[in-house]
């Protein structure tokens, strides 16, 4: 046997190509920002912004025509308190992005549902003494499910991991009538240190304190079956694992274990780190992307989010 004649040229190697970056399949982040009047670059991701609520749409728009199918947003709210009230406000950022979005484009629209970005203290929850309460968080994370919901998105990505969150969040969107408001829930969320740009561009680095009571040690792949197990169980619609790269064995075992769909969600560092090592003349771009969204796909992904994501459809388009 020669495994070398499936290999033979360019045209042979495509036909039997086991895996593809499905391009339909990818989603890109969207960062809104309630304190700017014109788009700011993130530090250290490079080519990522910030967009003041003016540009957001556009920006939207223009995501839309080279093909992009989904965003996910993310907001920067003009005003943080203690228990993170801009984050169900009628008019906050989120809000007012998703409204217009969804009228001017047919875009996927995901939000992500969270109090770190709301929060002055920066976590992902309700504050009750040096911890995060969970119960009395699941009572915010409702409403701002339901304001998400009535601005119009198509779906709800609780990422806190907070227990019983996607329960309550279903609960609540069945008992005001979105039935059909989908819930991505961030399942398998770890503690992760390749958060550290996304925290700098939201300003959502914890005051004290980590996320370790919450998010899961990374050492632990048995918990993160339990964790999508009961996210399952509460009626996630499709469950993901984050980060990405360094956790493809749990894509991989997602994909075996459970039936819905699963995503990835490839994040900041991870960007950043091939980012900077493409830009110091250490990889090559284009390969190292491809390499890396294919082996993401290869591990069981139905879904990826990339901040790669524009990069790719613009360098190949639709
Ligand atoms: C909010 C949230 C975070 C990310 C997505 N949603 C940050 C965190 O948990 O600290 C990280 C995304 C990225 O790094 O790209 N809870
Ligand atoms: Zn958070």
């Amino acid at each position: 046997m020669r495994l070398r004649r499936l290999r033979k040229s360019p045209e042979v190697r495509s036909v039997f190509s086991e895996t593809e970056v499905r391009k339909g399949k990818l989603i890109m982040p969207m960062f809104v920002d309630e304190n700017i009047s014109k788009q700011e670059e993130i530090k250290n991701m490079p080519d990522i912004f910030r967009l003041p609520l003016n540009e957001i749409t556009a920006k939207a728009k223009e995501y839309e025509d080279i093909g992009i199918k989904s965003i996910l947003l993310f907001g920067v709210p003009g005003h943080k308190d203690s228990t993170g009230s801009a984050s169900y406000d009628r008019n906050g950022v989120i809000q007012k992005a998703v409204r217009e979005i969804k009228k001017e484009t047919n875009l996927v629209v995901f939000a992500d549902l969270c109090l770190c970005e709301y929060t002055d203290h920066g976590h992902c929850g309700i504050v009750k003494g040096k911890s995060i309460d969970n119960d009395s968080t699941l009572d915010t994370y409702a409403k701002i499910a339901s304001s998400y919901a009535e601005a119009g998105v198509d779906g709800v990505a609780p990422s806190g991991m907070m227990d019983g969150q996607v329960g309550r969040i279903r609960k609540e969107l069945d008992s005001r009538g979105y039935e059909d408001t989908l819930i991505l829930a961030y399942s398998a969320k770890f503690a992760s240190s390749m958060y550290a740009p996304f925290r700098e561009a939201v300003f959502s680095t914890p005051s004290f304190g980590d996320r370790r009571t919450y998010q899961m040690p990374y050492n632990n792949a048995r918990e993160a079956i339990r964790e999508m197990e009961l996210d399952i169980e509460e009626g996630a619609d499709a469950i993901m694992v984050k980060p990405a790269l360094f956790y493809l064995d749990l894509i991989r075992e997602a994909r075996n274990r459970f039936m819905l769909p699963i995503a990835a969600y490839s994040v900041s560092a991870e960007y950043s780190i091939i980012m900077s090592a493409a830009r110091n003349g250490i990889i090559n771009l284009d390969s190292v992307v491809d390499e890396s969204l294919s082996s993401i796909f290869r591990a069981g992904a139905d879904i990826v989010i990339s901040y790669f994501t524009e990069y790719i459809l613009k360098k190949e388009g639709n």
